[in-house]
């Protein structure tokens, strides 16, 4: 478990980083913008800067949240791989890297940068997919539960202010959220049918991790 660790917090910036210089040109490192005729491939520029500002913060914590929930899934299969839940989880995750990677074209293509926080992100999600995956398969699918209901709920709340700015305008990204909140309720309810509630002291796992995951929006919207 040691060595899966180890290379799973070492192997988990190159996404990151691959996908910000994929966007730079090779011999000028100018940003190349994608998108063809119309100069953006999801996101239309933005009319003001305090609406730039508000779409920033909105990309900001969406791409930290994906990346701790891939650090939360990594963990969880650096404990229970090798058990019947495994497949289970891996499709999850799997899920999981597609968001984030969604989410890594998106920063890099509008020049949002990822919160500062991603550093104690990798540690804190690892460190919470294993060690409730050490509780058993009920653990990992009550803490599951926990992070993807609050997920969902901020997709919602986005959902909610993208619809009331300009449901035109974001109608690329609305679609997106919804695609990707829509997965995030599948995962809820999949640890719900996997047992969750029947983890040892379900109630208050869930209340600590949905109050550590809203604190992990909040700075990371700022910071
Ligand atoms: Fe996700
Ligand atoms: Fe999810």
């Amino acid at each position: 478990m040691h060595r899966a660790v180890s290379r799973s917090l070492l192997n988990d910036w190159s996404p990151v980083v691959t996908s910000l210089n994929a966007l730079k040109c090779s011999k000028c490192r100018a940003a190349v913008v994608w998108g063809g005729a119309r100069g953006y491939s999801l996101l239309p520029p933005s009319p003001d800067r305090a609406e730039k500002a508000m779409l920033d913060r909105m990309l900001r914590v969406d791409h930290a949240g994906e990346y701790g929930a891939n650090r939360i899934y990594a963990g969880q299969m650096a404990v229970l791989r090798r058990t019947q839940s495994g497949p289970l989880i891996q499709h999850m995750w799997d899920q999981e890297k597609s968001h984030l990677q969604k989410f890594n074209e998106i920063l890099a293509e509008n020049r949002v940068r990822p919160t500062l926080m991603l550093p104690l992100w990798n540690v804190a999600g690892f460190v919470l997919g294993a060690s409730t995956a050490l509780l058993g398969k009920e653990g990992a699918m009550a803490c599951t539960v926990a992070v993807e209901e609050t997920i969902a709920e901020h997709y919602n709340s986005q959902i909610r202010a993208l619809m009331e700015a300009d449901p035109d305008r974001y109608i690329e990204l609305l679609q997106l959220i919804k695609e990707i909140r829509d997965e995030e309720m599948e995962h809820h309810d999949t640890g719900l049918e996997q047992d969750a509630e029947s983890a040892p002291g379900y109630w208050l796992m869930k209340i600590l991790i949905q109050a550590g995951c809203k604190a992990a929006i909040c700075v990371s919207e700022r910071v």
